[in-house]
Parts: structure tokens; sequence; C-alpha cells
């Protein structure tokens, strides 16, 4: 539960609202003015609908890519206006007098965008004095970038030092959905882990099993307990430093009387491309010129009994390298299954998120993140510095 004060908490009439936004959105390769998925800007509608109705003065911020790539947030604009159909201005020099001057200038329910935080180094430094800036611009602080709640950044931490802060409804709604689904779950609580390292998902893995029922395990992260285990995993993906950690999570898993699976079948081919030989095997006995690619029939039927009888199912990382519809098949699999399941169904954001978005399945689930680092820090069981920073609820 999100112990923080939120918009509702706050008088915002007629008040200059700094609001954080995630609207680091993909663009098309092709044409980088095209947005591919506007999910993270419709999901910032309803703050900025609130605070609209609320004869607020909205100077919207964020992100866009990483420091250097200078990437305008003009497309955002431009879909926010059709949204909103009103006219939102793209402010280009977040520093500038011009800037200030129209800020002062606006009128309640006006919406303005701040170009990319990021086109200053300042931002990632959470440079104090940036900070005090771009709050100078406002008179309360509105946070409702989820996806970027775990970078202390100056426009997500260092700002809350200088203004009153409170959370968004898509965080508060983030948080009920992610830290209930984990802390407070429909049992039994079903838990999909994939992705390509065990690495970069220990903590996940170790939080997880302090918490779920049934843990299932996909991606090439599988290899590395399968080896673990004295398997033969071909040239499959494999942290061979990783050994000794796959060994303690399986023995978590049967301290804390988890059920652990993970896959009894894998589809494994001589390359990672659609044309690619590929057949089926164990994950345990992979051709020496093969790699395991996605899970196979077997753990399909498998992992789909364990959804059918969870009353909640938390997924992060998808089971297979969906980007290749060869080896799409699991991870489909897997988004049909939650989809289909009456149990309350949570996507942790990033590559799952995507999964599901692509198999046009995002409506049939409980919750779809927005978030990819910020809800993988969040099932890790860490703080988010971006939500922290901002007011305690009153007792
Ligand atoms: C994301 O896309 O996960 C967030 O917007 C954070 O972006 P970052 O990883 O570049 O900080």
């Amino acid at each position: 539960m999100l112990n923080k004060k939120t918009v509702r908490d706050v008088q915002v009439g007629g008040k200059r609202v700094l609001v954080r936004c995630d609207f680091n959105v993909p663009l098309s390769k092709e044409d980088p003015s095209k947005i591919t998925s506007d999910k993270r800007i419709v999901e910032s509608l309803k703050t900025i609908n609130y605070l609209i109705n609320a004869g607020a003065r909205i100077i919207l911020c964020s992100h866009l890519g990483k420091t250097g790539q200078n990437k305008s947030l003009a497309p955002v604009a431009k879909r926010l206006s059709e949204l909103l159909d009103k006219d939102v201005k793209l402010l280009k020099d977040i520093l500038s007098e011009d800037t200030k001057d129209f800020v002062m200038a606006m009128k309640d329910g006006d919406v303005c965008l701040l170009e990319n935080t990021r086109m200053y180094e300042e931002e990632e430094k959470n440079d104090a004095e940036f900070a005090r800036k771009l709050a100078s611009l406002a008179e309360i602080f509105v946070n409702d970038a989820f996806g970027s709640a775990h970078r202390a950044h100056a426009s997500t931490e260092g700002v809350t030092h200088y203004l009153p802060s409170v959370a968004g409804f898509l965080i508060e709604k983030e948080i009920a959905a992610l830290d209930g689904g984990i802390n407070n779950p429909q049992r039994p609580l079903v838990a999909i882990v994939g992705g390509s390292k065990v690495s970069s998902k220990i903590a996940v893995l170790n939080n997880l099993l302090d918490k779920v029922d049934t843990l299932l395990i996909g991606g090439a992260m599988m290899f590395t307990f399968v080896k673990a285990q004295g398997g033969k995993v071909g040239k499959s993906l494999c942290e061979d430093d990783k050994l000794d950690v796959a060994k303690e999570i399986l023995a978590k898993a049967e301290e804390k009387n988890v059920k652990l699976l993970l896959p009894v079948d894998v589809v494994a081919a001589d390359d990672m491309n659609e044309n690619a030989n590929a057949v089926i095997c164990e994950p345990d006995d992979i051709p020496d010129e093969f790699m395991g690619l996605d899970i196979g029939p077997k753990t399909i039927e498998l992992f789909k009994k364990e959804i059918e009888l969870a009353g909640t199912v938390v997924w992060n990382g998808p089971v297979g390298v969906f980007e290749i519809s060869k080896f799409a098949t699991g991870t489909n699999a897997i988004a049909k299954a939650m989809a289909d399941s009456e149990a309350v169904t949570i996507i942790g954001g990033g590559d799952s998120a995507a999964a599901v978005e692509k198999a046009g399945l995002e409506k049939e689930m409980s919750h779809v993140s927005t978030g990819g680092g910020a809800s993988l820090e969040l099932m890790e069981g860490k703080k988010l510095p971006g939500i922290e920073a901002l007011e305690d609820k009153d007792e």
C-alpha cells in the first residue's frame, strides 16, 4: 500500500503544479516522430485530467531516452494534445526566461510540457541547483512517473527538496497492484520469472522465494540452473560464474517449501533466427551445437496447470526469445494462460509487458506495469527513491 500523500491530499486549484511523468515512450526506428506505444501517455491521463478539472496549471515534465541522445518530446506533446483535446505547448528550454514567463502566465486548466529533462546533464546527476530551478516554476510537485521512480534524478527526487510533493494516480495504482500482488496476494501465489540472465534476477528470485507458493523459471536463465544440477546445455546461454548462486536458490526454495519448477523440455536450435534448425529436447540434454531458445510443449502444459490453480500470478521476464516468432510460442502460451485465468494477473513491465502487448492480451490482465526497472526493483523488495521522497500520509 502506498503510504504517501497523493494529489487528493493537496489543494491544487489555481496552483502551478509540476507533474513528473514517464513519457519515455518507444519511437519508430524508421520515423522517430512516430510513437509505437502510447501506453505510458494514456496511463498518465487520469492524473492530468484530475488536475485540469481541479483548475490547476499543469507543467508536465519527463525524460526521453538517454542523456546525450537529446531526443525531443515533440511527438509526446502532439499525442497529449490529441488525447486531451487541448493545445499542449512544448517549452524548449527548461531554464529560460521565456519558459518562466510562459508558466507564470498560464491559466487554470492549461497544460504545457517541458522539453526532455535529459537534455541537461544535471538531471541524472540529481544536481541540486538544476532541481531548484525546475522546482521554481511551480508551487506543488506531483510524481506520477512510476517507470522512473527507481531513479534518484533531479526531476524525480531532487525537486522534492523544494516543493510540497505528492504521488499521482498511476504511482498509486502501480503500488497497489505490484506491492499488493506480492505482499498481500490471493493464494496460491505463482511467480513466473524468465529472462536471459540469473545475475539480473538474483535479488528478485530471493525476495520472491520469501513470498510465493510456486516459482516457475523459464528463459535462458534456466540453463544456469540446469548446468548447476549437472545437465548438458550445449551452446545455450549459461552463466558459469553463477552456478553456486543457482544452487543456493534451489536450496532456498526447498527450505522455504516453495514449489520451484524448471522446464522439462525446450525448443533448441542451431542458430537464433527464423530459419534455424530447431528440435525439442530435454533441457539437460541439449546437443552440443544447439542452444535452448524457448520452453517446450510439455513445459507449457505444466506451467499452464500451475497458472490455472493460482489465486495470483506475477510474471517477470519472457520464457523464450519472443522477438523471433519461431521461439515465441512459450511466451505467448504463458500470456494466453494468464489471460484465460481467473486469478489476479500482474505483468511486471519491461519485456513481459511488451510480449503481452504484442499478443494483444493487455486488456485481459489485472495489471500491466508501465515500469521495467522500477517494477523489477519493487519485486526485489527495494524502496524506490522517487516514491520515498514524497510526503508521508497523515497518521
Ligand atoms: C524505463 O523505460 O524503464 C524508464 O523510463 C527508465 O528509463 P531509464 O532506464 O533510461 O532510466
